[in-house]
């Protein structure tokens, strides 16, 4: 039984969902052979810009990626691009929710969405660009606006565990992370990490494979689980590491600044994960 759906949280709503595919703009996009695939082009586009331009400027300010430029010389090229994308992934999401507003209201992974989103938008409009236009120098404003993000955002995370088959989606969230460390971390430390890490693939999958049949899903999804966990925990603390080692640099930010790049963009790739999943969750 679903708990965290849309329906359970505002279930007065439930008249006002029914009756939007039923009006402008929800029924000439239902009724349309064509409207609804390409309104989810502009989506995904629209994604792809806002998390591009998300990565390259948290990414800067983690100290990896276009390091020849000062931060503040991306902010300036890519500030208008990040607000294009959110409008426009805002409106094509609204459009596409108008037409098919039964299903968001009964799914989980669509409430870690929008929960995602509110952090989304407090980290990289709170935080990330005050931060590269000031060349990674924050105030107290996007430093109290980052840890508000980050507490929204693991409760997204929170509510995202909990969604039926959403599970999966936070592969994508680990792997994510798994690959910044990897580009952010250097020498000895790569090598370790890159070991490790190696050695945790090749373990879940004799568990998974090998150890315990793959039709086993009782007995496969605590492994997985578990697994999930050990990854996260294990890329945390080598990004843990290599920011303290790399503290000095002077192509990087600071500490907290870096943490709060690092989660900044894993916020875009959760939420994006549970818009995949509103298809199944
Ligand atoms: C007002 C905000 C938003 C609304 C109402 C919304 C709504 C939707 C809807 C209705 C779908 C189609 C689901 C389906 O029928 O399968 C969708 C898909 C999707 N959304 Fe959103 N969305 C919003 C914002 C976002 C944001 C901010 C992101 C990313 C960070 C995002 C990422 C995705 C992805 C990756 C898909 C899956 C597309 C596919 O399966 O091909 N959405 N969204």
């Amino acid at each position: 039984m679903s708990v965290f759906a849309p329906q359970d949280l505002f279930p007065q709503l439930a008249g006002w969902v029914a009756n939007l595919d039923d009006v402008f703009p929800g029924k000439p996009i239902k009724d349309s052979v064509w409207a609804f695939a390409q309104i989810e082009v502009g989506h995904l586009l629209s994604l792809a810009v806002l998390g591009g331009t998300s990565l390259l400027l948290n990414l800067r300010l983690i100290g990896v990626g276009l390091t020849d430029e000062p931060p503040r010389e991306l902010h300036r090229n890519l500030a208008v691009w990040t607000w294009a994308g959110l409008i426009v992934i805002l409106i094509s999401g609204l459009l596409m929710g108008a037409s098919n507003a039964e299903r968001l209201y009964t799914s989980e992974a669509f409430t870690a969405k929008m929960i995602g989103l509110a952090a989304g938008i407090l980290m990289t409009f709170g935080f990330t660009l005050p931060a590269t236009r000031n060349d990674g120098v924050v105030g107290a404003l996007p430093r109290a606006m980052a840890v508000i993000g980050l507490a929204i955002f693991l409760v997204a995370v929170w509510v995202f565990l909990q969604a039926k088959l959403a599970n999966p989606g936070l592969w994508h969230v680990i792997v994510a992370g798994g690959l910044i460390v990897l580009f952010a971390s250097r020498g000895l430390t790569r090598l370790i990490y890159l070991g490790v890490i190696g050695l945790m693939i090749v373990a879940q999958q004799i568990m998974t494979h090998v150890v315990i049949p793959s039709d086993a899903f009782d007995r496969l999804d605590p492994v997985n689980k578990g697994f999930a966990w050990a990854f996260a925990l294990v890329i945390l603390a080598f990004g843990v590491v290599q920011a303290v080692a790399s503290g000095r640099e002077e192509k990087g930010a600071g500490f907290f600044v870096k943490g709060m790049a690092f989660a900044s963009v894993l916020v875009w790739v959760m939420t994006a994960a549970a818009g995949r999943w509103l298809a199944f969750a």
